[in-house]
Order: C-alpha cells, then sequence, then structure tokens
C-alpha cells in the first residue's frame, strides 16, 4: 500500500516560510507584497479557487486585491483593469483566473501582464526563461509546487522516467520543462502523453514518475501503473453525489484506491497538489515584490 504525500502538510510548511519573508521585509521597512487576482464571470469553482487565494494571502500577510468583472465583459474591460494593476505599485502579482469566458482572447491578456508582475508564469517572456533555466526568473505554480514536493519527500528525479499525462501551458507543458532541466532536483527522462498518444497505457506502466495532469476523473488506473512508481494527480473533477452535502464529489485524474495497491508514493485528491499550487502563487507573489525591492536598491 503506497505512502501519501501530503500537499497540505508541506503547503503549512512553504506557506510558513513564505510569512517569514514578508514578516522580514515588513521589519526591515520595505514594502508589503500585494497580489492582485481577476476573476472574469461566475463559474462556481474559479469562484473557489479566487477565494481560497485571497484568504491565503490575508493569512501570510500579504495585501490583495479581488477585482470581479461580469460573465460578459468585454476585452477591452479585462485589459483595462490589467494595465492598471500593472501600474499599482501596491501590486506587485497578477494573475487572472483561467479559463476567462469565451469572449476574452487569454493569450492577448497573459500578454498584457508586465512580465515582472507575471506570478503564474504565463507570459511568453517568462515561459521562455523558465525552458531556458533561467534561475531568477517565475516558476508555474503547479509544476513549482510539484517539484517542491518530490524534493520534500526525497524523490530525486534524476535518471529517472517521468511521464506526464496531458499537454496544457498550464501543467503539462511546463512540468516537461521543470523536470527534464539540466538542474538538481531534475535531470529526468520526460516522455508526454495527450490525447493523441496512441498506447497511454504502456508508457505510463514504464514510469518511475507518473503526473496525470488531463482533467478526466479516474483515468489512470492500477493497469498503468508500475509497481512501486510514485503517482501525482493534478486532476480536480466534480463528479455528481447526490448523498454529497453539496451535490457532488470531488476525484482526481488517478483513481485513488487501485493505484494506491500499486504505487510507492501517491497524492490524494484533495490534500495534494492543490494546497501546493496557493503556496507557490503566494511564494511567487512575494519573490516578485523582493525582485522589486532589490531594483530600486540598485
Ligand atoms: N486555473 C487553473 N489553474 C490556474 C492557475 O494556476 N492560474 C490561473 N490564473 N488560473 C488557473
Amino acid at each position: 500500500m503506497a505512502g501519501v504525500i501530503d500537499g497540505k502538510m508541506v503547503a503549512a510548511k512553504v506557506n510558513e516560510e513564505t510569512a517569514k519573508m514578508v514578516a522580514d521585509m515588513a521589519r526591515s521597512g520595505n514594502m508589503q507584497p500585494g497580489l492582485a487576482v481577476v476573476l472574469v464571470g461566475d463559474d462556481p469553482a474559479s469562484q473557489v479557487y479566487v477565494g481560497m487565494k485571497v484568504k491565503k494571502c490575508a493569512e501570510l500577510g500579504i495585501y490583495s486585491e479581488k477585482r470581479v468583472l461580469p460573465a460578459d465583459a468585454s476585452q477591452e474591460d479585462v485589459l483595462g483593469v490589467v494595465r492598471e494593476l500593472n501600474e499599482d505599485p501596491k501590486i506587485h502579482g497578477i494573475l487572472v483566473q483561467s479559463p476567462p469566458p469565451p469572449q476574452i482572447d487569454e493569450r492577448e491578456i497573459v500578454r498584457a501582464i508586465l512580465p515582472s508582475k507575471d506570478v503564474d508564469c504565463f507570459h511568453p517572456e517568462n515561459v521562455g526563461k523558465m525552458l531556458l533555466g533561467d534561475e531568477d526568473g517565475f516558476q508555474p505554480c503547479t509544476p513549482a509546487g510539484i517539484m517542491e514536493l518530490l524534493k520534500r519527500y526525497d524523490i530525486d528525479p534524476e535518471g529517472k522516467h517521468a511521464v506526464v499525462i496531458g499537454r496544457s501551458n498550464i501543467v503539462g507543458k511546463p512540468m516537461m520543462a521543470l523536470l527534464v532541466q539540466k538542474a538538481k532536483g531534475a535531470n529526468a527522462t520526460v516522455t508526454v502523453c495527450h490525447s493523441r498518444t496512441k498506447n497511454i497505457a504502456e508508457i505510463a506502466a514504464t514510469a518511475d514518475i507518473l503526473i496525470a495532469a488531463i482533467g478526466k476523473p479516474e483515468f489512470v488506473t492500477a493497469d498503468m501503473v508500475k509497481e512501486g512508481a510514485v503517482v501525482i494527480d493534478v486532476g480536480i473533477n466534480r463528479i455528481d453525489d447526490p448523498a454529497a452535502k453539496r451535490g457532488y464529489r470531488l476525484v482526481g485524474d488517478v483513481a485513488f484506491d487501485e493505484v494506491a495497491g500499486k504505487a510507492s508514493l501517491i497524492t490524494p485528491v484533495p490534500g495534494g497538489v492543490g494546497p501546493m499550487t496557493i503556496a507557490m502563487l503566494m511564494r511567487n507573489a512575494v519573490k516578485a515584490c523582493a525582485a522589486k525591492i532589490r531594483n530600486k536598491k540598485s
């Protein structure tokens, strides 16, 4: 039976470190890190995520602003908010919750965010730096959170076969880039599988580290997992469940119970990768502020 990777516990430690950095900044008379979270529309899951981010800011001493735009907001409306936040000295990080409503061109919005405030690491300039292994740049929150989990559980990807299922710009592609990097805590051999891959199950079953980020409930079954593999589940899927209080329950992209019988370590949903994503976002916001302080001094 696999050990369960406790993302809540690791995230709490990372958050403690972040809160200390915020407190140290205040003690030395420096500015308070500030994060703006922009939500366009009323998607219930996005509302929950945005609420969690704002709440975590308050817990760690980070100033936050929540900007909510209606579901029928125009591209110009959203760009206007981003431009205003770019100019705002209280704000060091800007996040526009993804996905926005269909009339919004997300590519253009992401490119409008100042790279120095792009705490999601979605801007092409930051994605490029990340791919090149630039250590001063941002790292995207979910993949960075997974790397942190591996590190804190002493799982060294070096020389291991990591299989990433999913090629999204938010998780799959940057996950591949971080794992393959020539760097301590990385150096993996990486395979990326996606919807057009012919033999996902066979490839997945060769993984020492298997990362599921496809958004399909319980897609990864025990037959797709090598005995003793480390399994990281990025999925958060709502499944109708009349017996549940809210009328739904959350499941990952991995069939947890059966896969736990084969894996050596596995992340649960909820309580695995999710809390790490928020912890890394908070850390990025503080990093953005620290860079601003350094630039002012030099
Ligand atoms: N939607 C799902 N994950 C993320 C994320 O990490 N950042 C943003 N902005 N939107 C998301």
